[in-house]
């Protein structure tokens, strides 16, 4: 990895949506190789293999009417997936979403372009969430993480659970939806078992598209169970927890936090 080139090219080769690159202080042109990730991502998606529309059918239920005119944070909100399954199901009067890739956003502003009559004040951030999270002055219902965390280290995680709680009201909620560790494992037996399901279930995938996500998954996912999460939310001051979804696959879960 000698030259500049390179050594970016191998940063980005980690790198299936994670933005992770960024935390190195680096400004990269987007490639083909970031291209090539952000497509499989988008058919990880339109298959489904991530849980998706459960989870977006879960949180409409659990933010239905008559919650009103719900303020909402997003962290790594990316092209607004959630968004635009969430509205207007969900009574979504202030949308505040923040997102490390620039890219990411930006398709998330064109797709909001197409909707003129959206009854929402969105506000869209290029922030890394922690950094966002110990600066905001602002209150919100309800804080959603999606598969985002846990490209975090175990103390960052601690961070942003610390640094959510003054940024929600009276009564919100923190959703965390996310891939989680059994019990039983370690890092490597977490990616064993997450690769025989993508080998097994994730059938659209080619060789080489799954080549990519065991890359990520080793290099980019720092996965916690969900006992360490219960474990850090009682020891900074979360009223409630639950594990209130489980995803077909058992590495996704959503996670509720409230105060
Ligand atoms: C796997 S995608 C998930 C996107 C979407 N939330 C979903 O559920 O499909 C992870 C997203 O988190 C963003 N991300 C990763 N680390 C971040 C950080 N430190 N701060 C802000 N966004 C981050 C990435 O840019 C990417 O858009």
């Amino acid at each position: 990895m000698g030259s500049r080139g390179s050594h970016e090219t191998y940063l980005l080769s980690r790198c299936l949506c994670c933005g992770a690159f960024y935390h190195l202080g680096q400004t990269i042109a987007m490639d083909d190789i970031f291209q090539d990730h952000w497509r499989l991502y988008q058919k990880i998606l339109n298959e489904d293999y991530m849980g998706h529309r459960e989870i977006a059918s879960f949180l409409q239920q659990a933010l239905a009417p008559p919650l009103k005119q719900l303020r909402v944070l997003e962290l790594g909100c990316g092209d607004g997936d959630l968004f635009f399954r969430l509205t207007p199901r969900v009574s979504v009067g202030h949308y505040v979403g923040v997102d490390i890739t620039e890219f990411a956003l930006n398709i998330f502003k064109e797709r909001l372009n197409e909707k003129d009559d959206l009854p929402v004040d969105v506000r869209l951030h290029h922030r890394d969430m922690l950094s966002f999270l110990t600066q905001c002055d602002d209150q919100f219902d309800v804080i959603v993480a999606g598969y985002c965390v846990h490209h975090l280290s175990a103390d960052d995680k601690q961070q942003l659970l610390m640094s959510v709680l003054p940024c929600l009201k009276s009564g919100g909620q923190l959703f965390l939806y996310d891939l989680f560790l059994k019990d039983t494992h370690d890092k490597n037996a977490y990616i064993r078992d997450y690769m025989a399901e993508v080998r097994q279930r994730w059938m659209s995938l080619s060789e080489s598209e799954q080549v990519m996500v065991e890359s990520h998954i080793s290099e980019c996912d720092f996965p916690e169970t969900v006992s360490s999460y219960r474990e850090w939310a009682e020891g900074v001051g979360y009223d409630g927890f639950a594990q209130v979804w489980q995803g077909e696959f058992w590495a996704n879960k959503i996670i509720r936090f409230q105060i």
